[in-house]
């Protein structure tokens, strides 16, 4: 077992790190206050070949491992989180389900754009329909239906909290063709956001990821040509869940990310705060905060590595990427709270940077599979 990087991985850690202090850090307090998308970042992103970082460059990809993808979200959630959730989005459930289980036609034509992030010199990238008003947790509760009428699908329906919803030139939409089948009866459809029948909703006020745009997505008489269906019919639950899985690995890094940056901007606080005559960080009270703080992050990282190890191998990740996100948000969530505590009243204004990463830890508790459902899919791994 080997605990070292290679030069490639350490390279583009060290890319992402530039990219996320020199691109992301000026205006992230703006933009998480006015909600302003990233656009600029995103289509920086897009040059730096990380829309499509794990992609075959046979297909527009940069063909680097899972590990780089860690590595590199890490680095950016860091920073700015509203970034790297539209970066996770795009390679971990969009570009990675279309590569895995995409045609080829599908792949010439969607994947290879949506891996660059760009076409035309515009921005691409794509966005995951699986969440409704009821049907969250509950995924195979599908209420968007697509009616088989021969050589096309009539689409149907309303989805909810879609992360670059008003971004995406293209949707990779879940719904219920056969009801009577339960989730056997789901396709995955491959939607274009400028056909007849697609209407973006308002952009959602969240708590955090301020920038990311979330949008409801409805669908009324969409007509989705046969061949825009992803893998054999009835495999879109299967499909999702297999997307799921490896999504899991970059919102578990994203959390990562968050955690490092409050432990990394707590540490650098308490060793130029003084109170009762020397710096916070001589206090036992302080420095026992941030040997925890030191701890769980090292043991979030070690879990999204070996998450993404095991992808990278061909193994079976579902239960490591969701022992990865289940612990890696909680401690986030955490970790961004003790760093509140540790910058005082400091910590509770925005020039700080903690409130924010607070706020925005907690949404990885949440999306991608909140943490009861993570604890489902380990607890029935483990007793099997
Ligand atoms: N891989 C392959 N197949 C799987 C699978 C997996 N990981 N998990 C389940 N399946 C299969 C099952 O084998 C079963 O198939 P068979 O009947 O052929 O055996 C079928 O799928 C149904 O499985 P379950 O009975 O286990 O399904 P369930 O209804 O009990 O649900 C669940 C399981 C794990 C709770 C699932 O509903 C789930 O993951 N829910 C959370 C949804 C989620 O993560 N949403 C995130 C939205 S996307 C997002 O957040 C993006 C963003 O904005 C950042």
């Amino acid at each position: 077992m080997q605990f070292q990087l290679t030069e490639e991985q350490l390279m583009i850690q060290k890319a992402a790190r530039d990219f996320a202090l020199q691109q992301c850090l000026p205006g992230v307090i703006e933009r998480d206050e006015k909600q302003l998308f990233p656009k600029e970042q995103v289509m920086q992103l897009a040059d730096l070949g990380f829309m499509g970082m794990m992609v075959d460059p046979a297909y527009g990809g940069a063909g680097m491992d899972t590990i780089s993808y860690v590595l590199a979200m890490e680095e950016i959630s860091k920073v700015d989180a509203s970034v790297s959730v539209c970066m996770s989005v795009n390679n971990s459930l969009v570009c990675w389900g279309l590569e895995a289980y995409g045609n080829e036609d599908q792949k010439k034509q969607y994947l290879t754009p949506l891996a660059q992030g760009k076409k035309d010199g515009e921005l691409y990238i794509g966005a995951f329909l699986l969440s409704e008003p009821e049907a969250g947790s509950d995924a195979s509760s599908q209420r968007t239906t697509a009616e088989d009428k021969g050589d096309y699908y009539l689409l149907n329906g309303t989805k909810n909290w879609i992360t670059n919803g008003s971004s995406a030139s293209v949707y990779l939409v879940i719904a219920q063709t056969d009801v009577t089948k339960g989730p056997a009866g789901i396709n995955v459809f491959i939607v274009e956001k400028n056909w007849p029948g697609v209407s973006v909703g308002a952009k959602e006020n969240k708590m955090g990821i301020r920038g990311s745009d979330t949008h409801s997505i409805s669908f009324t008489d969409v007509k989705v040509p046969k061949e825009n269906r992803i893998g054999e019919e009835g495999f879109g639950f299967k499909f999702a869940m297999k997307t799921l899985a490896g999504g899991r690995i970059g919102i578990a890094s994203q959390a990562l990310g968050i955690a490092s940056g409050a432990f990394e901007r707590s540490l650098a606080y308490a060793k130029q705060r003084k109170a009762f005559g020397k710096e916070i960080m001589q206090h036992q009270a302080i420095q026992f905060k941030l040997a925890d703080m030191a701890t769980k992050v090292e043991a979030a990282r070690l879990l999204c590595l070996k998450a993404a190890w095991e992808k990278d191998n061909k193994k079976d990740y579902t239960l490591s990427s969701s022992m990865a996100k289940v612990f890696a948000s909680e401690a986030a969530m955490w970790i961004a709270t003790e760093a509140v505590q540790i910058h005082g009243g400091y910590g509770y204004v925005k020039e700080y940077h903690v409130e924010r990463l607070m706020r925005d830890a907690k949404i990885t508790q949440i999306y991608e599979g909140t943490s009861e459902v993570q604890r489902i899919v380990i607890g029935r791994s483990v007793l099997k």
